[in-house]
């Protein structure tokens, strides 16, 4: 195995906090760049430190402004191939374009597929992720992909919640896997919604449920969420089935403008999310939430993928 002689550090401009937190986590400094915007909004990238032959981590999640903070991470990875890095990696808590996983609809484009390209083509030599909206956007890559996940960690912080009757719930069939992961992890068991969406508009309706609810402490758990649509449409259904509590959680807490005054306006006993990116739209005045840190997750998985240990041992 080709080995580097030291590690580096940078990040652009969606997440200082999250690669302040994980620089924190491994005790070393983050490295420091210059990562900006000219008048023109072209973007422009400087690398202060020496990184010659170094392993090199560049952590940015892809959040609004998406193709901002896109290019902003294809431009530092030109920068440190430029500047000899011995091993890019480019570290993305989150992937934004992943919905757009398929063609399945006539003349549309799969843009996932297109992100994974740029990353590529750009320089880097590894991508180390989390909980991709699908898992086989992997095989987008030529590169390696480490995934990883924060529903271990979300499941552990239901067990804490010592609830009486837990069930969790997969907002949609495709979430189905990922539910089931948690309610083994828990214990309990699972229920799905069937949805629907109507079009390209952002609309979600859940349609019925396949399980039974009442009287149980509902768990809701998705990847992510941007409107808010698909959880307050699925809350509405538990409530209605007759569950006593309702709790949702997801990894990436997308949140549009709209889903601050959705969330505040649904009967949920508490939101759950993680930091893999920074709320960029608003923030909440209702609803109860709590806030998980992935910081030393992303440390942990770093400090293997330089030193050759195995990243799917840490969930095991
Ligand atoms: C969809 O397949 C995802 O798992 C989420 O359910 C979806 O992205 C949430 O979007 P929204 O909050 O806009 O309904």
């Amino acid at each position: 195995m080709q080995s580097f002689s030291d590690i580096a550090i940078f990040s652009g401009n969606a997440h200082q906090e999250l690669a302040s937190a994980v620089c924190k986590h491994l005790e070393m400094p983050l490295g420091e760049s210059e990562v900006f915007q000219f008048s023109n909004e072209e973007v422009f990238v400087r690398i202060l430190d020496n990184i010659r032959e170094k392993d090199v981590f560049l952590i940015q999640p892809i959040v609004s402004p998406v193709n901002t903070r896109l290019m902003e991470l294809l431009i530092m990875i030109d920068a440190a191939k430029r500047a000899s890095a011995g091993r890019i990696t480019a570290v993305v808590p989150y992937y934004a374009y992943g919905r757009s996983d398929k063609k399945d609809q006539p003349r549309v484009p799969i843009s996932g597929r297109l992100v994974a390209n740029f990353l590529e083509v750009a320089g880097a030599d590894r991508v180390l992720t989390l909980d991709l909206h699908a898992g086989q956007i992997q095989g987008f890559f030529n590169i390696p992909v480490d995934e990883l996940t924060a529903f271990p960690m979300l499941s552990d912080y239901f067990r804490g919640l010592n609830l009486e009757k837990p069930i969790v719930v997969a907002t949609d069939v495709g979430g189905a896997k990922r539910a089931r992961d948690v309610a083994e992890r828990l214990g309990c068991d699972l229920a799905i919604i069937d949805k629907r969406r109507t079009g390209n508009d952002e609309q979600a309706e859940a349609l019925s449920l396949i399980g039974e609810v009442e009287n149980h402490d509902c768990i809701i758990v998705d990847d992510e969420i941007l409107t808010g649509g698909t959880v307050a449409s699925a809350v509405d259904l538990m409530r209605g089935r007759g569950a006593r509590s309702v709790y949702v959680a997801c990894v990436h807490p997308v949140f549009s403008n709209k889903a601050f005054d959705v969330l505040d306006n649904t009967n949920i006993d508490q939101l759950i999310f993680t930091d893999s990116l920074p709320l960029v739209f608003g923030s909440f005045n209702n609803v109860n939430t709590s806030k998980l840190s992935i910081a030393s997750l992303l440390g942990d998985a770093i400090h293997r993928i330089h030193t050759g240990g195995s990243v799917g041992a840490l969930f095991r």
